[in-house]
C-alpha cells in the first residue's frame, strides 16, 4: 500500500495545480470487473491481439476477412463485462476532481465509458468509445444508449456463433448517408482519435496524473513525455509498478481504486484549510 508520505506529496501538487490533467489506462477500469490488457490472465494474455487487436468485428467482415473462431468468445465475454461495469472509486474520485474545478480533462485509452458516467465531461477517448458508432462513409458519430449497444452486441455474438455473415453484414446500421456504420473503437494499426488535442492538454498542464497504464501503446504513451517537457509535474500511480520511472516526480503502487481517493480527500482538506 502507499505510504502517507507519498499521498501527501502528491495531494499537495494536485491541490496546487492550474491545469490538472489525467491520463489513464485499462487498470483504472480493472476495479469495476473489466480485465486489463497486460496483466496475467489479461485479456492479451488469454487471446491474439494480432487476431482480434485490429478494428471491430464489423470491418473485418467488410474487408471480407476470415473471422477468427476466438470471436465469438471474446465479443461475448467483453459485453458480458462490460455490462455489468460502474464506476468504481478511482473513476468517481476523477469526477470529484472535476467538480471541484481542480480537473481539467481526461485523457483516457478506455473505450468503456466509465469517466462520463463518473461525471467527467472533458474526456479525450484516444481509442473511442464502444458506445458510438462511426460512418466509414462521412465520419458521422452516432451515440449508442446501454440497452442499443447490448441489444446489438447480443446480435452479434448470436450470429457468431452460427458463423452467419451475411446476418452480420445486414446488422450493421446504416447512417443518413447511406454509409455502413462500425463501432467507434480504434484497433491496432488504426489512427487514434482527437490527438492533437490530447497532446495540446498534456503540453498545456502543470500537473499530470498517470493512472492505471503500462505504456505500451503508441502513440498515447508518449503524452506524459509531452507533459514533462511542457514543464509538468508528473504523478503515476499503478498496482504493479511505475512503468514510467525516469519521468514520474511522485510515483505510487498501489490500486487507482483504493489509493486515488485518499488523495483527493487530503486535497480537498489541504484547500478547506486555505
Ligand atoms: P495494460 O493492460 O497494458 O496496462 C494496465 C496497467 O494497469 C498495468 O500496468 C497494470 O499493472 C495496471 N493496473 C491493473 N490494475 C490496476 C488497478 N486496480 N489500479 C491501478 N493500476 C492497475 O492497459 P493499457 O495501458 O490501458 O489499445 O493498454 C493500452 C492499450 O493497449 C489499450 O488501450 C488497448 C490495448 O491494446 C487498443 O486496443 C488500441
Amino acid at each position: 500500500m502507499a505510504g502517507k508520505d507519498l499521498i501527501e506529496e502528491a495531494a499537495r501538487l494536485i491541490a496546487g495545480a492550474k491545469n490538472l490533467v489525467a491520463f489513464t489506462g485499462a487498470g483504472v477500469s480493472a476495479e469495476s470487473g473489466i480485465p486489463t490488457f497486460r496483466d496475467p490472465g489479461g485479456l492479451w494474455d488469454r487471446f491474439d491481439p494480432y487476431e482480434l487487436g485490429g478494428g471491430d468485428i464489423f470491418s473485418s467482415i467488410f474487408r471480407g476477412s476470415k473471422i477468427p473462431a476466438s470471436a465469438t468468445t471474446f465479443v461475448s465475454e467483453m459485453l458480458e463485462v462490460l455490462e455489468k461495469a460502474h464506476p468504481n472509486p478511482g473513476h468517481l474520485a476523477l469526477g470529484e476532481l472535476e467538480r471541484m474545478g481542480i480537473l481539467r480533462s481526461v485523457i483516457t485509452q478506455n473505450i468503456d465509458n466509465l469517466h462520463r458516467e463518473a461525471g467527467n465531461t472533458r474526456v479525450i477517448e484516444v481509442h473511442g468509445n464502444i458506445f458510438r458508432l462511426a460512418c466509414l462513409g462521412c465520419g458521422s458519430k452516432i451515440g449508442l444508449s446501454r440497452e442499443d449497444l447490448f441489444e446489438l452486441g447480443r446480435k452479434l455474438v448470436g450470429l457468431l456463433q452460427k458463423g452467419d455473415l451475411q446476418g452480420l453484414i445486414s446488422l450493421a446500421s446504416r447512417c443518413w448517408c447511406g454509409g455502413i456504420c462500425r463501432l467507434d473503437v480504434v484497433g491496432f494499426g488504426e489512427p487514434v482519435q482527437d490527438m492533437p488535442q490530447a497532446v495540446q492538454e498534456a503540453r498545456r498542464s502543470d500537473v499530470f496524473l498517470i493512472l492505471g497504464t503500462s505504456g505500451a501503446v503508441y502513440p498515447a504513451a508518449y503524452l506524459p513525455e509531452y507533459a514533462k517537457s511542457a514543464g509538468a509535474k508528473l504523478i503515476e500511480i499503478n498496482a504493479t509498478g511505475c512503468y514510467f520511472q525516469e519521468l514520474v516526480d511522485v510515483g505510487i503502487i498501489g490500486k487507482t481504486g483504493e489509493v486515488f481517493p485518499r488523495i483527493v480527500e487530503r486535497v480537498r482538506e489541504l484547500l478547506e484549510m486555505d
